[in-house]
């Protein structure tokens, strides 16, 4: 599926050695896209032990991975939590290239701290989710969006929600909350752009194969006297024997629904939250 020659991507949270992020600007890259990628920059205690020991550099690794394709790669630095950040990336952006073509709004906050009963939830702990994972949506769609508005060639706004988004569990109070809220703003967004041709729609992903940092994890293992890595290795296994396709995502699957979103095949979708999930939830 190629046609995106002429495009510009701007995808957030792309610098994980094996997240969304970085699959989502590879495989927009290989369709013809030139990329802009941004992340935060991240204390090493809040890497995951592979990115320290690979000395993976985050969205300059990418950025490099990007221009190996053949296309053109703008990195950014930019905190999601701030307002004035995101403003200045999308400019940055679009002083550099000329045009934003497609959003990728895919970072999220760095899970872990979330995940306790709602009666031990820090408030502090709740806003930061919905800073990052909803807020923050929003100010790059606004942002983002004026700029396609303002070019009048129509665009792509794809949100990375998740399963999380149509099902709570237990300890997940402020990541659903923040996913739900995603649903909420693609809909509303989409009504919003869709007399200036601009779609917006969601992915839904469920568990996915990232080596993503997680506080929680991280505390699990040490209490069972074993590597985050090795804790994190069973967490895959399990959720893929509950899985009827028999594994969970790898971060290319849910590329590849991204890049569909993107083309000129989707001209006609909007408003919706496709599941890339291998079968364990159908709404
Ligand atoms: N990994 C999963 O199992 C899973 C499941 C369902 C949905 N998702 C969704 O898919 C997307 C990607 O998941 P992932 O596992 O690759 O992500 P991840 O946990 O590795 O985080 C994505 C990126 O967000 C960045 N980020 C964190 N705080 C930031 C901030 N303040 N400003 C800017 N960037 C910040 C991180 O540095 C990271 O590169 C997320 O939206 C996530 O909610 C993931």
């Amino acid at each position: 599926m190629a046609g995106l020659e002429g495009k510009v991507a701007l995808v957030t949270g792309a610098g994980g050695m094996r997240g969304v992020g970085r699959a989502t600007a590879l495989k927009l890259a290989a369709n013809g896209a030139d990329l802009v990628i941004s992340d935060v920059r991240r204390e090493v205690e809040d890497l995951p032990p592979a990115e320290v020991r690979m000395e993976w550099n985050s969205i300059q690794s990418v950025a490099d991975e990007v221009r190996e394709l053949g296309r053109q790669c703008l990195p950014l630095y930019a905190d999601l939590g701030s307002s004035d950040q995101i403003q200045e990336m999308v400019s940055d952006a679009v002083a550099h290239f000329g045009h934003i073509d497609i959003l990728v709004n895919n970072a999220r906050a760095i899970i872990g701290r979330d995940k306790v009963p709602v009666t031990e939830l820090e408030e502090e702990v709740w806003h930061h989710f919905l800073d990052i994972n909803t807020t923050a949506v929003f100010l790059c769609t606004k942002f983002a969006g004026r700029e396609m508005v303002r070019q009048g060639n129509g665009g792509r706004i794809i949100n990375i929600a998740s399963n999380a988004s149509k099902q709570a569990s237990a300890t997940g109070a402020a990541y659903s909350s923040s996913k739900f809220a995603v649903l909420g703003l693609t809909q509303a967004s989409a009504m919003d752009l869709a007399p200036h041709g601009i779609t917006v729609n969601s992915v839904c992903p469920g568990p996915i194969n990232t080596d993503r940092m997680s506080y929680w994890e991280r505390s699990q293992a040490q209490d069972r006297g074993i590597t985050q890595e090795e804790f994190r290795a069973q967490i895959v296994q399990q959720a893929g024997e509950s899985t009827p396709l028999g594994r969970i995502a790898e971060s290319e699957d849910v590329a590849n629904m991204v890049a569909f979103l993107a083309s000129e095949e989707a001209n006609f979708i909007t408003g919706q939250a496709y599941n890339v999930n291998g079968g364990i939830l159908f709404h």
